[in-house]
């Protein structure tokens, strides 16, 4: 689960029980106050009418004091009769209809009446149907009980005003809900904002962008874990390139003594009249050679990582595969090899030509090496999913499976080096070199056997009118797995 999501579960569990807890005991004193309210209001209204109406009870007043009950119903919501000493109905806020009708069978008049007190009771009524709340008081003349006032209410009135209150609370608690987690929401965001980044930035970090730095943003513990971030990364940034210039250095220091040793065993090679020795400085020779192949190759993955230069100039990837056929046909003659050139289009690619030599001559050199004499080594070119693509394919014996997924690795040697002469690091610079230049390079059997080699680069795309042929998807014609 994601924190922001545990965060607005956790503040609505807070807000519920918070609205739990208060509004249950409010709702119930809402629904209290509004009935003692109720009661209050209609016992006042009859005390009111008992103490005005015993002066117009007279026949000729019925009409002032119907229009008085009037009133006072319309003010509690309900209904309100005066009935005399006997219970005979003397004046109704409904109208004169029931008037002379007898009342005295009405527990609460009978109260009123016999016992001269006020009496306040909830009982269901035939009349109406449903529950009422009646209110009876005594009409008390001169020390004379001369009738008495009956309010009656629905109850049904007063539990929807209870409802309607009840509903309110309801809705400002809803409110409330809604409010408090929309402010969870976006308070988790702002917590949660800052930890996408660091990890987004901690995943480039660990794709190889140490320049990469975090926004200190965010409440004081963030910004600490930020700025920890960016010191980590900037020590690590440092640190890897001083490691980086040493490799550097020291290659290139190593360069100049070395040439000179070379030059210095060739010389003695020649001079040298005992066959013998000359064959072991002969050796020495090689093995200087190798030396010297080793450290451009440390040189040149001691520069990955380096920001890259800047692109002087495109390479059409027809040209660079045919100028390593001519320049490796000797070297392969030599073996009864053929070295051929064949690819489709003129696809140019934003990488540069020295870049590129370098990744093609390991290549063939590779194929020459690996595979037997006598066979033929194809280099084609063409374009595969809007990319540049270069490939060696050779009659090798190709990759076993252990041997695919590490021959890229530093030093790592397949079995067919087994035997042969070989630093390990000719495929590493390769790869190094390819994805410098935002591309990448593979190893992999080729579709008749044979060890293919793809190396792709992204097509240059100059400002003005396209190279004929460039760009033009032709990879069908590049060989299978390509
Ligand atoms: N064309 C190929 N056919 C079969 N195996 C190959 C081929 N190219 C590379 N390999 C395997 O991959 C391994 C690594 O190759 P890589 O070019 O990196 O190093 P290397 O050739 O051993 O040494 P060097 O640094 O001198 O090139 C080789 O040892 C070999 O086992
Ligand atoms: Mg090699």
């Amino acid at each position: 689960m994601t924190l922001r999501r545990r965060m607005v579960l956790a503040f609505a569990y807070v807000v519920v029980l918070v609205t739990v807890v208060l509004g249950i005991p409010l709702l119930a004193s809402v629904s209290g106050r509004v009935d003692a309210e109720v009661r209050a209001g209609a016992s006042g209204e009859a005390h009111l009418i008992a103490a005005s109406a015993s002066g117009l009870l007279a026949p000729a007043d019925r009409a002032a004091l119907r229009a008085k009950l009037r009133s006072t119903a319309a003010d509690v919501g309900g209904r309100v009769i005066v009935v005399d000493a006997r219970g005979t109905l003397l004046a109704d806020s409904e109208g004169p209809e029931l008037e002379g009708d007898s009342y005295a069978d009405r527990p609460e008049i009978l109260t009123a009446l016999r016992e001269g007190r006020a009496v306040q009771d909830t009982r269901s009524s035939d009349t109406l149907g449903g529950d009422i709340l009646v209110t009876a008081v005594p009409l008390v003349d001169g020390g004379r009980r001369v009738g008495a006032v009956r309010v009656t209410q629905s109850t049904a009135s007063v539990r929807s005003e209870v409802r309607r209150d009840q509903l309110a609370l309801g809705a400002i608690a809803a409110f409330a809900l809604t409010l408090g987690l929309v402010v969870a929401w976006l308070l988790a965001g702002s917590l949660t904002r800052p930890l996408t980044r660091l990890a987004q930035a901690a995943r480039q970090a660990a794709a190889g962008d140490l320049g990469v730095r975090v926004e200190e943003e965010g409440s004081a513990e963030q910004r600490d874990v930020a700025r920890a971030f960016n010191d980590m990364t900037g020590r690590l940034n440092a640190s890897l390139n001083a490691q980086r210039e040493f490799a550097a250095n020291a290659s290139h220091q190593l360069r100049t003594p070395l040439t000179g040793l070379r030059l210095r065993v060739e010389a003695a090679a020649l001079r040298a009249e005992d066959p013998a020795m000359r064959r072991d400085l002969e050796q020495a020779e090689a093995e200087a050679d190798r030396l010297g192949r080793l450290l451009s190759g440390l040189l040149t993955l001691a520069r990955e990582g380096e920001e890259r230069p800047p692109l002087r100039a495109p390479t059409s990837l027809a040209d660079l595969a045919e100028e390593a056929a001519e320049r490796w046909g000797p070297a392969a003659g030599a073996h009864g090899t053929a070295v051929v050139a064949d690819g489709t289009g003129h696809p140019v690619v934003a990488a540069p030509a020295e870049d590129l030599g370098i990744v093609v001559d390991n290549l063939i050199e590779n194929a020459l090496v690996y595979a037997p004499d006598q066979s033929v080594i194809r280099v084609g070119w063409g374009v595969s999913r809007g990319m540049g693509v270069l490939t060696v394919l050779d009659e090798g014996p190709g990759l076993s499976p252990q041997d695919a997924s590490r021959v890229f690795e530093r030093f790592a040697r397949g079995s067919a080096g087994h035997g042969k002469a070989g630093t390990g690091l000719g495929l590493a610079i390769v790869r190094t070199l390819a994805r410098r230049w935002d591309g990448d390079a593979t190893l992999k059997n080729g579709p008749e056997g044979g060890a293919l080699a793809t190396v792709t680069l992204p097509l240059h795309h100059p400002a003005g009118p396209a190279l004929p042929g460039a760009g033009t998807d032709l990879g069908n014609s590049l060989p299978a797995g390509s």
